[in-house]
């Protein structure tokens, strides 16, 4: 590969890590402002490529690049465009960039591709806004029978409000792909674990993605004076919240791989004088096995309600989203794993414990995706790292898979 490509890559990572809506950190959400510009920039960088572009309505954007056989089925690839709060510049950014550099190191090479590629930066992965993740991708689906989007943003906003009042509606168009209509995703994306690191391996193509559910929590007790209230007569939603995000730590490590994570608690009236009236947390729980996530929630459910009324609280139990685990399509996948092998010489294969918009785009085509080894597994950080000899064996990887594609 062109060492060009490899520093026009690394400087993309470094412009799209410097778009955010928050000064000195990165903090990228759905149809905030600075999504909406990381999105243009994206956008010039596929047509710089020859690439048609479009966005829908929610700041999702696509570049197609058309193939030699116009019969021919086309390709998606892509990552997402948004990020978490205090984000690194890799989780998402990088699958768009590396694409792009796959598709120029081919263009470079001669080679012309006989069925068109369809490149996306998803707008929500990440499900900071909502809480409910890959809004990007369901809005790509023909068919989305997905959960219904049930909680509002922190000002209070459903997801129909949003849209309608800071959706990219000028130009906008919706994609609208099933199972005729692609034949398969691929994605590549940093590991965001230490496996590859202590392996040695720079990249390994990814077995399974695993189940989650997201849930919002709130505990109601009564707000009363902090000077005046004997400590047996409280009810106090805060403590009961700290009781709760301890059995979620307690259940987790008792049966791994489950692992739960309360990531956000609000307390109102939010005063060092008041005992906490509500406490409203998010809750995270992941397993590779569908029933083993359910039975956990089931068990961390009972442990919420018997400290609540022990407690004296009332306790509401939202489930936001929650998805089952699903299987890497095994063709795809060993196409791309023979890539790997090529460049590589590894087979490495491993399940993703993070999320990722496949989990939804494999409602309808199969979907196959390769990790990239990451700075002491570290990720959601601002200190996230990816080396650029890794970025360029995922590069060559992906280009690799592309010339090399064979259909079913
Ligand atoms: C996305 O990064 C997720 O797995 O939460
Ligand atoms: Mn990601
Ligand atoms: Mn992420």
């Amino acid at each position: 590969m062109n060492p060009a490509i490899l520093q026009q890559a690394l400087a993309r990572i470094e412009t799209l890590g410097a778009i955010s809506d928050t000064p000195g950190a990165l903090t990228r959400t759905f149809l905030s402002p600075a999504s909406r510009k990381a999105a243009e920039v994206v956008m010039n960088w596929m047509e710089e490529l020859g690439m048609t572009t479009a966005h829908d309505a929610g700041g999702t954007v696509r570049g197609i690049l058309p193939g030699t056989d116009p019969t021919r089925q086309p390709m998606l690839l892509g990552s997402h465009l948004d990020t978490v709060i205090d984000a690194g510049k890799y989780d998402g950014a990088l699958g768009i960039i590396a694409a792009l550099s796959a598709l120029e190191h081919l263009r470079e090479d001669g080679v012309q591709l006989a069925y068109p590629v369809h490149l996306f930066g998803f707008s929500d992965e990440e499900g900071v806004r909502f809480q409910s993740t890959y809004l990007g991708s369901r809005g790509i689906l023909a068919d989305d029978a997905g959960e219904t989007i049930i909680h509002r943003d922190a000002e209070g906003r459903t997801l129909d409000e949003v849209l309608s009042t800071e959706g990219w509606h000028e130009d906008a168009i919706e994609f609208s792909y099933d199972a005729s209509s692609s034949s398969g995703y691929v994605e590549l994306h940093i590991e965001q674990g230490r496996v590859l690191e202590e392996a040695g391996e720079p990249a390994c193509v990814v077995s399974a993605i695993c189940a989650q559910a997201r849930l919002r929590i709130t505990l109601v007790g009564m707000a009363d004076h902090a000077g005046t209230t004997p400590m047996d007569l409280r009810r106090d939603a805060l403590t009961g919240a700290a009781e709760c995000i301890l059995a979620v730590e307690k259940i987790a490590r008792k049966s791994p791989p489950l692992v739960g994570t309360v990531g956000m608690i609000r307390v109102s009236p939010g005063a060092s004088n008041a005992i906490p009236q509500i406490a409203e947390l998010t809750l995270d729980v992941r397993h590779p096995d569908d029933s083993a996530l359910g039975n956990a929630l089931l068990e961390l459910h009972r442990e919420f309600l018997e400290i609540a009324s022990r407690r004296q609280l009332d306790l509401q139990w939202l489930e936001v989203q929650k998805n089952g685990a699903i299987t890497c399509d095994p063709d795809l996948t060993g196409q791309l794993a023979a890539s790997l092998t090529r460049i590589t010489g590894s087979k490495l294969s491993l399940p993703s414990g993070a999320g990722h918009d496949g989990v939804v785009l494999s409602k309808a085509m199969p979907i196959a995706m390769l990790f990239i080894r990451c700075r002491a597994g570290l990720s959601h950080h601002p200190d996230e790292y990816a080396e650029p000899g890794d970025i360029a064996i995922g590069i060559n990887v992906l280009a690799d898979f592309l010339k090399h594609r064979t259909l079913p």
